[in-house]
């Protein structure tokens, strides 16, 4: 009998293949601690003893077991896409690495994450949220991270990278369809309104990147970072 992981994650893969999605359709790499650390503003006595959340954590989950080297007790979580996809090398290579290092690894999806209320310190998202394609995987993103995250607790994501809405599906989407067309509009308010709508938020830092404002192009920021009230 398949534990119920491993039948959530076979119906995942089952799902994707349907869908004609590719593991290199996400781009994996591995990034180190100190690229987490520089790029994330994070300060590495900070992470001691917390609770952490990698989202899209990569190949082999690098930065997470460095870290874990580094501090025992800090417990952190990788959730990643690919570990739906099954190919022989890296499934070897992950292996080892599990057998070196035990962490736990979920395959899963950043539009449902599967914690908790409440359940982290940290959710670190570096270069992976901007793999979502549409707005609406955004906000559902956006949504799930700011649910799982403790009060108190930080987010920080780079780069945040929204598409515009294609569609006005609700009163949500035809506000942002409608910021997307107004061409005085600086690219990383649409972003900052968005997080400020999911409310109990309050911004730490904001890169705001100055994208070439276009209504049919995406909305880039540099890094983001918020704390949940
Ligand atoms: C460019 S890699 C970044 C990996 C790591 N954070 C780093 O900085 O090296 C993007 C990661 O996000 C994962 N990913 C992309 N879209 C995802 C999704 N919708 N849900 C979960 N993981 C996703 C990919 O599988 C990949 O491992």
């Amino acid at each position: 009998m398949p534990s119920e992981d491993q039948f959530n994650q076979d119906e995942q893969f089952k799902r994707r293949k349907k869908e004609g999605s590719r593991l290199e359709d996400f781009g994996l790499t591995d990034r180190p601690l100190d690229d987490y650390l520089s790029f994330l503003h994070l300060n590495l006595e900070d992470l001691k003893n917390k609770k952490i959340l990698d989202l899209g954590s990569g190949k082999y989950q690098k930065f997470a077991r460095q870290l874990k080297e580094k501090f025992n007790d800090t417990e952190i979580v990788c959730l990643d896409i690919s570990l739906v996809f099954k190919t022989r090398r890296i499934d070897k290579q992950l292996h080892y690495q599990q057998q070196k290092q035990p962490l736990p690894l979920l395959a899963g999806e950043f539009v449902d994450l599967p914690f908790k209320n409440d359940s982290f310190d940290y959710v670190l998202s570096l270069y992976s949220l901007s793999y979502l394609k549409t707005f609406e995987a955004y906000v559902s993103a956006l949504a799930e991270i700011l649910r799982v995250v403790k009060p108190g607790g930080r987010v920080h994501i780079f780069p945040l990278r929204l598409p515009p809405p294609k569609e006005i599906y609700s009163s949500l989407t035809q506000k942002f369809y409608e910021l997307f067309q107004n061409k005085n509009l600086p690219g990383y308010k649409i972003c900052e309104e968005l997080i400020n709508d999911l409310g109990k938020v309050r911004f730490l830092h904001y890169d705001r990147k100055e994208n070439q404002y276009n209504p049919f192009s995406y909305v880039e920021t540099g890094l983001v970072i918020f704390e949940k009230l």
